[in-house]
């Protein structure tokens, strides 16, 4: 058994929960928007083609913002195409996906089906083939009021009322040769900076996101950031991260350590983006928005993968990337957001890598069923009980060498505390492959009160740790109770199962 002490004090906290880090993901890509969340002629489409029990089960991820449409897909795209009537919109081809696309979904489709989801609109623009015009046009497009061409087409295509985005990426990955468009820094900070002065006088209230490195591990990381940023700074208000995360040759021990990575990528973005802040004598802080992260498998030569499909006659949203999760990535997807809470003084935005289909928490078979995937839980839950306050967590945890990421911690955790109601959240992770983790948390500050949940997903008894969820065995995988978890006055002791990731929620009272 290995031990950890957790402990958290009451005037110790980071930030309030930035709400917009439950956020998700929908690309036109594969099978996210087509055969997704939109199928017109399912059992369970509603009147705009739109399927319900997808819907449903986004309202029960509670994701909270969600980024459209790509992606990669972006950097070749004209928002235009999908708008006006259905039959009028043209097929075009994707050299993002290697993929025909018929433009039946489109911008008012989006705003239609985000209205029903309950969720918030980030819109990405294309800064790989197009520039400052369209940028322009398509936030009068969708945000001013009426009495221009571009409002008034909004109207005549169905929407009176201004869509009143507020959230906008400035391209997508612009820093990847693989990028339709793709630019050094120099021209794409000149250009994000040019785009967004002119969409800001449209609307002045918008919050802009810069494009950040595609991955940390990529050669002009860093350089990318500082450059970028040195021509943006005053104009943005957030610099995009992107991660993706994948057991490599068995080695499991790294792949739960992901979240060590994630921790360093976080922390040397923050220090460059502060280092232009001094540089240039700036009063505000950039903040940062990991808008896309997940587990990716990439297997070159499966037939859902790109490389595979770009070797293939065009298709319409076929199969591509659609991972299925097993027990270990549940558990790197709970550590992993509890490295964007653990960073929520700078991390203000994040959306999981994607919703439904292509590498998402939602499986959707056409014409069939939908169902959670093992790493719809974590997200899940903490989006739901991620209240109040995040807490700073001091953990003494016994440790495990990993080769890549270095030494991690057995057991991560992160805390939340809502005044309000007077629940605290604890999100805990057990990386150990064998062994169970002993766990007492201190609690300073408050006195324990009930115990109203506790959770967690686990190995299930007579399986292995690549346990998934599937289409005839939806649910094999999922949260079950925590037997033994002990509160009394301002400690709390409980005792994870090997590979395992737990959610414990109490009522505390202030000392
Ligand atoms: O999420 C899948 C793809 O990963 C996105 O289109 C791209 O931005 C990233 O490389």
């Amino acid at each position: 058994m290995s031990r950890a002490r957790i402990s958290i004090d009451r005037d110790f906290t980071i930030s309030e929960v930035p709400r917009r880090l439950f956020g998700s993901f929908v690309e036109h890509m594969g099978r996210c928007v087509y055969t997704g969340i939109y199928e017109p002629g399912h059992p369970e489409a509603d009147e705009q083609g739109f399927r319900k029990d997808v819907l449903a089960l986004t309202q029960e991820l509670g994701a909270t913002v969600i980024r459209y449409p790509g992606g990669n897909f972006v950097s070749g795209y004209n928002w235009e195409d999908g708008i006006g009537p259905v039959a009028d919109r043209p097929r075009r081809l994707d050299g993002a996906w290697h993929t025909v696309e018929n433009n039946a979904f489109g911008l008012h489709e989006f705003v239609d089906w985000s209205k029903k989801a309950g969720t918030e609109i980030m819109e990405a623009i294309n800064l790989g083939t197009r520039g400052v015009e369209a940028a322009r046009e398509i936030v009068e497009y969708a945000n001013h009021p009426g009495g221009t061409y571009w409002s008034d087409l909004r109207a005549k295509n169905g929407h009176k009322e201004p869509f009143d985005i507020k959230l906008w990426c400035l391209g997508n990955e612009m820093d990847g040769p693989w990028q339709i468009g793709h630019k050094t820094a120099h021209e794409y900070g000149r250009l994000a900076q040019e785009a967004a002065k002119a969409m800001r006088l449209v609307d002045p209230t918008l919050e802009l996101v810069a494009c950040g490195s595609s991955n940390s591990g990529m050669p002009t990381f860093g350089e990318w950031e500082r450059t970028v940023l040195t021509h943006t700074y005053e104009e943005v208000d957030y610099l995009s991260l992107h991660a993706y995360y994948q057991e490599q040759e068995g080695d499991a021990e790294s792949f739960l350590a992901s979240a060590v990575d994630m921790d360093h990528f976080i922390e040397a973005v923050v220090a460059t983006a502060d280092a232009v802040r001094a540089k240039g004598r700036h009063k505000k802080h950039i903040n940062l928005s990991f808008d896309e992260w997940n587990v990716w498998y990439s297997r070159p030569g499966d037939p859902d993968s790109p490389e595979y499909l770009a070797t293939q006659p065009w298709q319409q949203h076929p199969r591509v990337i659609e991972d299925k999760y097993n027990v270990t990535d549940a558990v790197v997807v709970g550590t992993l957001l509890n490295s964007l809470l653990r960073h929520s003084d700078r991390v203000k935005i994040a959306n999981q890598a994607q919703l439904v289909n292509v590498i998402a928490p939602i499986l959707a078979e056409p014409n069939g069923p939908a169902w959670r995937q093992t790493i719809f839980h974590p997200f899940a839950l903490m989006a739901s009980l991620a209240k109040g306050q995040v807490m700073r967590t001091e953990i003494l945890s016994d440790t495990v060498e990993t080769s890549r990421f270095g030494a991690a911690d057995l057991v991560d955790a992160s805390i939340t505390w809502d005044e309000e109601s007077g629940k605290m959240a604890l999100f805990l992770a057990n990386r150990g492959l064998e062994e169970a983790a002993q766990v007492q948390v201190r609690l300073g500050g408050f006195d324990a009160g009930e115990v109203t949940k506790a959770q967690v997903l686990h190995v299930p008894s007579g399986l292995d740790r690549f346990a998934k969820n599937t289409l005839k065995l939806p649910n094999q995988v999922g949260m079950r109770p925590l037997d033994g978890v002990a509160a009394v006055g301002d400690q709390l002791t409980l005792t994870l199962p090997a590979l395992s990731w737990a959610v414990v929620e109490l009522s505390v009272a202030k000392k």
